[in-house]
């Protein structure tokens, strides 16, 4: 078993019969929903799930797990998903997969919020290895973009995968990747990029985990916030 396997089987044993999960998004938090789905199948555990991205709705629904619509429910009681950067002081990056905004509206709906992770996700500051996805209304990007650069940001649009257009959101937006100075800490970028008008959301999940669980050469460390 790998290092992410584990550390999403450890966060699955938090999951208990009658709770509404939410089923984050990548390879880590794609091994929770298939442990959700053998507790099913094997212990009869009677769970509901609200997935953060189509594609978890996808696997999900393949594997027979309930599930409901973001825009029905009006909190969660746990939510397990992975992160692209977690900082000491429990700050995650995430949004790589440009689903950040059902990612973000579940982190802050969830009674208990569980990032899962391998330790190649720790890193001493946020945007030490990845750039901070920015997620924009598409006739505001220019104006967006130059808010951001007056804050020190560089960066640009994210280019769709053939790179001949943008990457478009689940939600119809664009993807401004930009970096910042590093010497600005987790809750100044967080509270600047969320006050920056053009903004839907950003990638800095900021005092939103309750725990996160570091999985190493066969080891879960649960940190508790
Ligand atoms: C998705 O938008 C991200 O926030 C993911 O949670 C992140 O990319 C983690 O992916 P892995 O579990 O595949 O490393």
């Amino acid at each position: 078993m790998n290092d992410k396997q584990l550390v999403a089987l450890q966060a699955a044993k938090y999951v208990q019969d009658g709770m509404l999960v939410g089923l984050g998004t990548g390879s880590t938090a794609n091994y929770f929903i298939d442990e959700l789905a053998r507790r099913q199948r094997e212990e009869g555990l009677k769970v509901t799930t609200v997935a953060s991205s189509t594609i978890s709705a996808q696997k999900a629904q393949s594997l027979q797990l309930p599930i409901v619509a973001l825009e029905h429910i009006s909190g969660i009681d746990l939510y397990v998903d992975g992160a692209d950067e977690i900082s000491p002081d429990k700050t995650l990056l995430k949004g790589r997969g440009s689903d950040l905004v059902k990612e973000k509206l579940l982190a802050k709906a969830a009674q208990q919020f569980i990032a899962v992770a391998d330790e190649s996700k720790l890193v001493d500051y946020i945007g030490q290895n990845f750039v901070i996805p920015i997620e924009v209304i598409p006739f505001a990007w220019q104006l967006t973009k130059r808010s951001l650069e007056a804050l020190g940001g560089t960066g640009d649009l994210r280019p769709n995968a053939a790179k001949d257009g943008y990457w478009i959101t689940s939600h119809g937006n664009y993807v401004l990747d930009m970096k910042f100075d590093p010497s600005l800490d987790a809750k100044s970028l967080n509270d600047l990029l969320s006050n920056t008008p053009g903004v839907v959301e950003h990638g800095i999940f900021y005092s939103l985990v309750d725990a996160v669980f570091i999985a190493a050469n066969g080891d879960v460390d649960e940190r508790w916030a």
